[in-house]
């Protein structure tokens, strides 16, 4: 039986904001793919979000269903993935405070992301929860029992993390636990409009929520090659974030624009111009996907997929507490 079994799949994101055209090629295009070969389970990592937010959990209340609009934006099919929600699975938290016990704190303080966080965002998260975040990861992924996830580059620390605490129980309490691996995306990072890695937090995103007026403005104040000053300056497309975000949804015209670039006979007003308008195309049925949805039926989805989640993880937790007798 065991062999004919999908492979199960796990990953999850912080509530913290909308989603943009990086996550949509990156992370939810590779979401799609793996929900119609695998058996897939997305979080909403709510008590995630708390260990940097923990100071506006309106915010955090609020990007719930934002969040869960721009996975199905994307494509995430709530009839073959479990979308649930963290905090209403309450054995995860459990899983947590039983699985601390056997964690070294030397393991957790020498997580890379810890101590670049800590020094990226200042002392106000070096909580003991943001401490423990790569353990609380863990037991999202092991609640179910998952060997495969989904992530970025900069989780792999998380999960080599994760692998050795079920190691450690395993052989402590005997085979209960899965090692789950990741699944890295081979899409390259998508620039920004400022040409930085697309990310939230640089303000140099495009939103499968904005409009297409936002989007227009957006690239509009694209920065692109600095050396092309004038209309016929000759550019260098290959360090222009411009140019770099026609791949995604302008691919046939890439050759012609990189010619006419070069040569100078194509300005970077028509460049953008052509890109805004090839954006919003691409991205229109998204958007409308995303407009189609009602609060109703968000609810509803989370709520069933959270209904359905709990039962796997209690039966996980149930065997977790029986080999440490507990049960
Ligand atoms: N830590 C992940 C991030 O910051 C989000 C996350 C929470 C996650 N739980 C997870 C990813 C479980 C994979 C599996 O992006």
């Amino acid at each position: 039986m065991e062999t004919l079994q999908r492979t199960r799949v796990m990953s999850g994101t912080r509530p913290t904001g909308r989603l943009h055209v990086g996550h949509l090629v990156g992370a939810l295009g590779q979401w799609v793919e793996l929900q119609s070969t695998s058996e897939v389970f997305f979080e909403i990592a709510d008590i995630h979000a708390f260990t940097t937010g923990f100071e506006d959990p309106q915010h955090i209340r609020d990007s719930r269903e934002e969040l869960v609009l721009d996975w199905l934006a994307a494509g995430v099919d709530p009839l073959q993935a479990t979308l649930f929600l963290q905090s209403g699975v309450p054995e995860i938290s459990e899983l947590h405070t039983l699985l601390s016990m056997i964690v070294p704190l030397s393991w957790l303080q020498r997580v890379p992301t810890f101590k670049d966080q800590i020094e990226a965002l200042g002392a106000d998260i070096s909580t003991y929860g943001f401490l423990g975040y790569p353990l609380l990861q863990l037991c999202d992924i092991a609640v179910f029992r998952a060997s495969k996830v989904p992530v970025g580059k900069d989780q792999l620390s998380h999960l080599e993390l994760g692998r050795e605490v079920v190691r450690r129980f395993n052989h402590l309490y005997g085979p209960t636990l899965v090692e789950p691996d990741a699944i890295l995306s081979e899409f390259p990072a998508v620039p920004g409009t400022d040409g930085r890695k697309m990310s939230k937090s640089y303000h140099n995103t495009i939103d499968l929520a904005d409009d297409e007026e936002t989007t227009r403005k957006k690239i509009r104040s694209a920065v692109t090659d600095p050396k092309k000053v004038r209309r016929n300056d000759p550019g260098e497309p290959e360090i222009c974030p411009v140019f770099a975000l026609h791949h995604l949804c302008n691919d046939a015209r890439v050759p012609w624009i990189r010619d006419h670039c070069r040569t100078g006979e194509l300005g970077c007003v028509d460049c953008k111009t052509e890109l805004a308008e090839t954006m919003n195309a691409w991205l229109r049925p998204v958007r409308e996907r995303r407009a189609s949805f009602d609060r109703a039926t968000i609810d509803r989805i989370i709520t069933d997929g959270t209904d359905r989640a709990r039962i796997i993880a209690a039966d996980t937790v149930r065997d977790v507490k029986r080999a440490m007798k507990l049960l």
